[in-house]
């Protein structure tokens, strides 16, 4: 699969995006090693902090299915440039992908950047700390 058709998921899913509050829609898709796709877009509340973001409900649906080995994700929203993930999902990524995995970051005029997770957060906590 081509970074562009990870980004064709995430922008297919954004539509579904539950954002009366901010009216910031985001859509999320990973694959995994065994090449499945799972996608995920941000849930708002009432209670604002309840909120969810689209990258952690796209990882969370993941695992809930029994998938836990983590190869890539992208992100799209309609920013001037490509969207930046959240600090908490930075470390839900860091946590369950490999350093090197590459988060594709995307906006709908088709402008793409790819980082990899540890760029985007250097010396994260993680499990070694227990
Ligand atoms: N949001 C995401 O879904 N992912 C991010 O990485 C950044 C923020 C959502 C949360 C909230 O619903 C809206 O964008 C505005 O912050």
């Amino acid at each position: 699969m081509t970074q562009e058709e990870l980004v064709e998921f995430a922008q297919q899913v954004r539509e579904q995006a539950h954002a009366p509050y901010s009216n910031f829609k985001v859509g999320a898709a990973l694959e995994t090693e065994e090449g499945r796709i799972f996608t995920g877009c941000n849930v708002e509340n009432s209670s604002y902090g309840l909120s969810m973001c689209a990258e952690r409900v796209a990882i969370f649906k993941a695992i809930s299915e029994g998938f836990r080995h983590f190869k890539r994700i992208a992100v799209i929203a309609e920013t001037r440039s490509p969207v930046r993930p959240c600090g908490a999902c930075r470390q839900v990524i860091s946590d369950l992908f490999p350093p090197n995995a590459d988060v594709i970051l995307a906006n709908l005029q088709g402008d793409l950047e790819v980082a990899k997770i540890c760029e985007l957060l250097p010396a994260p906590f993680d499990r070694s700390f227990f």
